[in-house]
């Protein structure tokens, strides 16, 4: 064998375990539920997770056979399973599969996958397989859905989800004091990734910015931090909401993050099938943008923009080097509380490595973290394998959040990964950190 084709013949091992690794997860998530669970509409934010199921396997059927062989689709599927054709309050009335039948769509789609990429030509000029570039996508796509899975499931009518914890050992008791903020000095930083294997078109190209100095908490706000701001009436003083803020406080009267009740004695929270006293070391977690902009007002502070978030996470200032991770370039399961098993935040310490170059911890894991910025394309940026991923969501509706949570998959995270949602979001696994200017 010639050195290319052994290595296209290791890249090709190594994608199929991918593939075989992301549906075991998407199996494991959902092994318990009832047909019932599967079809019914949990929520009107979200999808049933049958509909979950059938669009994670069309749009691999779509990528990894279809456009593989002939001129790129610049839409996703058509049909039941075209997220633009059916809002997602409308999906549960589709006529849509049952799971023993969806079980054997994905088998079938997998299959003829499989078999397609054996005889895939990496070399060729096609730019959806340099690098395995498609194949990633569609690994980042069923990652993705698996975390939009788990806020459906945690919004789960009928019997709470009896959700596939995994006891992890926490190194706990570290001494390390989390509170207060790094300073980062005004300069040109480096924005964005080269990657040209795994990140998405929003993410390039990597660019150099001007920033103003400015401070960034060294760690995200804890529920102890937002217990203060809820018991200092920080819901109900109208200054500390932005205009757009007051109008979702009015309709959703919130008084606290999403899945929070009041007991006797204090406040618990509920992650899928198990309720607890809040914990006060924890990062505050199901907050939407404008109670992040209200605690950080009610602060003194503000909230950072997605450029500081990702130079305080990426940066080694002295040598101008940027990290894939907070940590380094390499992600281990020992590193941050992300992929899910946890089922639920950690105390701000407990993954001693977590920490950047710039002295922030847990950047990335627990929580995804809210920005100022609104979601828009970096400067040349081009539209890369298709619109309806990113350029399609560019505007002032979205704000970008960074970070990943605990449900994110470790494919689905880095420094420079963007995500986004609308203000008033928070079934999401949102909470925050503040940043001030100097
Ligand atoms: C990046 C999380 C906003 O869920 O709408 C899934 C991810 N895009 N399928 C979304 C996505 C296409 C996307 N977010
Ligand atoms: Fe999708």
């Amino acid at each position: 064998m010639t050195g290319t084709a052994l290595h296209h013949s290791t890249l090709r091992d190594e994608l199929s375990r991918l593939l075989e690794e992301a549906r075991e997860r998407t199996l494991l998530l959902v092994r318990e539920l009832s047909e019932d669970d599967f079809h019914r509409q949990h929520d009107p934010l979200m999808s049933p997770i049958i509909w979950d199921l059938g669009h994670i396997a069309h749009f691999e059927e779509l990528w990894l056979t279809q456009n593989l062989d002939g001129p790129i689709e610049f839409s996703e599927m058509p049909g039941l399973y075209n997220p633009l054709e059916h809002p997602r309050a409308s999906r549960a009335s589709l006529a849509l599969p049952s799971f023993p039948e969806m079980v054997s769509r994905l088998e079938q789609i997998r299959e003829k996958v499989l078999e397609r990429l054996e005889r895939v030509d990496f070399d060729a000029e096609n730019p959806l397989l340099a690098n395995g570039y498609v194949y990633h996508l569609v690994l980042q796509h069923e990652y993705q859905h698996n975390e939009t899975m788990l806020q459906t499931l945690q919004l789960k009518h009928g019997v709470p989800y009896n959700a596939p914890r995994v006891d992890r050992p926490l190194v706990s008791g570290t001494t390390t004091e989390w509170s207060g903020m790094e300073t980062i000095p005004d300069g040109h930083y480096s924005i964005g990734s080269l990657d040209t294997t795994e990140a998405y078109d929003n993410e390039r190209p990597q660019h150099q910015i001007f920033l103003h100095a400015f401070e960034i908490d060294r760690a995200p706000v804890t529920n102890g931090a937002y217990m203060e701001f809820m018991a200092d009436g920080g819901y109900t003083d109208p200054r500390h909401w932005t205009p757009a803020g007051r109008v979702w406080l009015a309709e959703s009267k919130a008084r606290s993050p999403k899945h929070w009740e009041q007991a006797l004695d204090g406040w618990t929270s509920r992650t899928m099938d198990i309720t607890a006293p809040v914990d006060s070391d924890n990062p505050v977690c199901h907050v939407c943008y404008h109670e992040a902009h209200a605690f950080a007002a009610w602060a003194g502070k503000r909230l950072p923009t997605e450029m500081e978030w990702e130079v305080a996470a990426s940066n080694e200032i002295e040598s101008s080097r940027v990290r894939a991770y907070p940590w380094g370039d390499l992600l281990t399961p020992a590193d941050a509380n992300i992929d899910q098993l946890n089922f639920g935040t950690t105390a701000v310490g407990s993954y001693p490595s977590n920490v950047s170059p710039t002295g922030c911890y847990g950047m990335i894991g627990d929580v995804w973290e809210w920005t100022s910025s609104s979601f828009d394309s970096y400067p040349g940026f081009r539209s890369f394998p298709y619109p309806e991923y990113s350029e399609a969501f560019f505007g002032d509706d979205y704000k970008v959040l960074r970070g990943g949570s605990w449900a994110t998959r470790p494919g689905a995270v880095r420094n420079s990964f963007r995500n986004w949602d609308y203000p008033i979001r928070r079934q999401i696994f949102s909470g925050f950190r503040c940043a001030r200017s100097l």
